[in-house]
């Protein structure tokens, strides 16, 4: 039998209003070179957005050790939504796989079940792009298995242990009165935003000196600020809400150029003080994920 579920409601809304536009590629990848008495194979396929920054490198490293340690004999493999990083990281000499390539591969190789995993932190477009590229191998004919775990944030409950998370592994030097500055992506497409509204809100609710910024979406820098500038805090720890620290942590967070956050709130008279790790350095952080292969791995 063979079976094809995608988690998260996301996903089941997504598959619904899917035009495949794309179903080029479907018809090749929907070709089975895998007889049905062929012994089942599982694999992971670990899907982030990518970085060409070697810093944001450590994430990636971190995030496998721990689904190695976590699944051990199941073969991992990698693959980036953005065609931009793809791209950056050929011309340097290292390719790393589109969703498309990668399952493609995966299906060339054997596998018969494999489990997705999303390291997006919210279900926006890069996270509907994953999904729209899994679409053509969930025919049944590419594999027997296919599912997606879902990004970081998907539930209240996914919010609840992600805050947990975050505030033991805040930075021991702060006292009650620095505040805490969270950098994340954003955009505005789907509920993109709308995760982001109540992840500020139930970060203030725990700790009302935590404040939740993101680059292209809302809330963006200067809601964020009009309400650190309320609290009066003096200092601020900033950390990016992004799985790596890349090119937002490194320039947009905490460059030294005039319209850097850091540089921004100098002038409010704010010390910025950048503690640049990226989620997946965080043991507990990656291990949210990880929990959501785990579901993916058994549905
Ligand atoms: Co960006």
């Amino acid at each position: 039998m063979r079976k094809v579920s995608f988690y998260g409601l996301g996903s089941v809304f997504l598959f619904a209003f899917t035009s495949f536009s794309n179903l080029s590629f479907g018809a090749n990848a929907g070709q089975s070179v895998n007889s049905p008495t062929s012994p089942d194979k599982q694999g992971i396929l670990l899907v982030a957005f990518g970085s060409s920054h070697p810093e944001a490198q450590k994430s990636f490293v971190n995030i496998e050790r721990l689904v190695k340690a976590r699944f051990p004999g199941i073969p991992v493999r990698w693959a980036f939504t953005s065609a931009m990083i793809r791209k950056k990281l050929k011309s340097r000499g290292e390719n790393v796989n589109s969703v498309t390539e990668a399952l493609d591969k995966m299906r060339k190789d054997g596998f018969t079940q494999v489990a997705i995993q999303s390291f997006h932190i919210v279900a926006g477009s890069e996270y509907h792009e994953l999904i729209n590229e899994a679409a053509p191998f969930r025919s049944g004919q590419a594999f027997r298995q296919l599912t997606v775990g879902q990004p970081l944030l998907e539930s209240y409950q996914d919010l609840t242990r992600f805050i947990d998370c975050l505030i033991a592994d805040l930075p021991s030097k702060r006292s009650s009165e620095d505040a805490v500055v969270l950098m994340g992506h954003g955009n505005r497409h789907g509920n993109c935003d709308l995760v982001y509204v109540a992840t500020a809100a139930e970060l203030l609710r725990r700790d009302p000196r935590i404040f939740l910024g993101t680059v292209e979406g809302f809330p963006d820098f200067n809601t964020m600020r009009s309400e650190l500038l309320k609290s009066g805090a003096k200092k601020a720890y900033l950390m990016p809400l992004m799985l790596v620290a890349g090119e937002h942590a490194l320039n947009d967070l905490s460059g030294a150029d005039d319209d850097s956050w850091k540089s921004q709130l100098k002038k409010d008279g704010i010390e910025g003080i950048p503690v640049l790790k990226g989620l997946g350095e965080y043991d507990n952080m990656a291990n949210l994920f990880i929990d959501h292969l785990q579901s993916a791995l058994k549905p």
